[in-house]
């Protein structure tokens, strides 16, 4: 099976080698934006969805044929590996996922349950089999999981506010995890090591069930300035992707701020993923030609015509052209609120202007 993945555009690019075409995929390609899901969903909570394997498979899958992209992600989310950790998660319907029996005080961090095998989110592992089996062979299947950073945004944040937070909104201020690491530095090393560990051992299972690639998703580490990301979070990001089986590309996701490109690129992954605050010459240039890149169209340009998505997906590949290694994407998750035929004319664009 391996030779046939092997050859596709979207493994070539991981891997820095040439490909005749520029590979597409995007974040949240199966969501609320599409019929068939919000179909899905009417019938099923999130939770449930998740934890039905050949239905979260059938969502990939449904994606994945209805946009033509080069590469599938297992439906599946970041906060599923808390569950076994011992803490609580739910998903209503508006406001963004909750996190119950969160870290109050630095004494609950004792209480965190490493992960002992990834045989507990067996579901996860099951999912991966069923979306592997119904994909085309050059298509890779790409695993996940939160950078150990996220997760504790999630458990820490939630203390005491409950409701009242809203951890799905950009305007969250992360003061509660930010003081944290200050304060407890000893605590905050053994809450995030428990993530590294976990994550990697969940991160390991899900390539054994057999995908090709990996992408870890710090989706909250740009409120951080460059200083408290290397002292806090990028040590163990790095032990997290040190702990991942050798030979399995890592894509590593961090939005939000430019300004830790450089030190994104120490933590040994080999594909940066990056959001439309800077161009993409200019992000390739910081992170170097050692790593692939991945972006980083701004998802709003999906809410606009044909015409303006087609010219921006073309700057875009005019700026990446001469190099190899490059997967389009966009810079953050697709939009509700998204036309579908907007997202196809999107992977369209990218097939006509990125044949090389
Ligand atoms: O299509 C895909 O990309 C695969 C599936 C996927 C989901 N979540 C499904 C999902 C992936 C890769 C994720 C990752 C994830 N989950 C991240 C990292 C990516 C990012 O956005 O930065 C984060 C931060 C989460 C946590 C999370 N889960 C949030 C913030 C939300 C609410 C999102 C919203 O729009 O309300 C979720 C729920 C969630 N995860 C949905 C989906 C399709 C929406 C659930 C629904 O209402 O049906």
């Amino acid at each position: 099976m391996s030779n046939f993945i092997d050859s596709g555009s979207m493994m070539r690019s991981v891997r820095l080698q040439s490909s005749d075409s520029v590979p597409v995929w995007l974040m949240r390609q199966a969501g609320r934006y599409m019929q068939e899901y919000r179909d899905v969903r009417s019938k099923v909570t999130f939770l449930e969805l998740c934890k039905t394997p050949p239905l979260a498979a059938e969502v990939m899958l449904t994606a994945v044929k209805k946009l033509g992209v080069d590469a599938a992600i297992i439906f599946s989310d970041i906060l599923l590996i808390l569950e076994p950790m011992g803490f609580g998660i739910h998903f209503p319907d508006s406001g963004g996922p909750r996190v119950t029996r969160p870290i109050c005080q630095q004494a609950d961090v004792k209480n965190v349950i490493e992960l002992e095998s990834a045989n507990q989110l067996d579901y996860v592992m099951d999912t991966v089999r069923y979306t592997r089996e119904g994909l085309d062979k050059q298509i890779p299947l790409i695993g996940f999981a939160g950078a150990p950073f996220t997760l504790a945004t999630y458990v820490i944040d939630a203390a005491g506010e409950n409701n009242a937070n809203k951890p799905n909104s950009n305007n969250r201020n992360f003061n509660r995890v930010k003081s944290f690491m200050h304060l407890y530095p000893n605590e905050w090393d053994e809450l995030m090591r428990k993530f590294a560990i976990s994550t990697a051992k969940y991160l390991n299972g899900q390539i054994n069930a057999g995908v090709q690639i990996i992408q870890i998703f710090d989706s909250w580490a740009g409120c951080l300035s460059v200083d408290d990301y290397i002292n806090f979070v990028q040590p163990y990001s790095r032990l997290l992707i040190d702990l991942i089986q050798k030979g399995i590309p890592i894509i590593h996701f961090a939005p939000g701020n430019p300004i830790l490109l450089p030190e994104i690129a120490k933590t040994n992954c080999n594909v940066i993923g990056v959001d439309w605050r800077i161009p993409i010459d200019k992000a390739w240039e910081i992170i170097g030609k050692n790593h692939a890149i991945q972006g980083n169209l701004d998802p709003a340009i999906l809410l606009t015509d044909r015409e303006t998505i087609r010219k921006m997906t073309q700057k875009i590949i005019r700026l990446t052209e001469r190099k190899n290694g490059f997967i389009f994407n966009l810079g953050h998750g697709v939009l509700p609120q998204t036309p579908i035929e907007n997202v196809i004319a999107l992977v369209d664009a990218v097939h006509e202007f990125g044949q090389k």
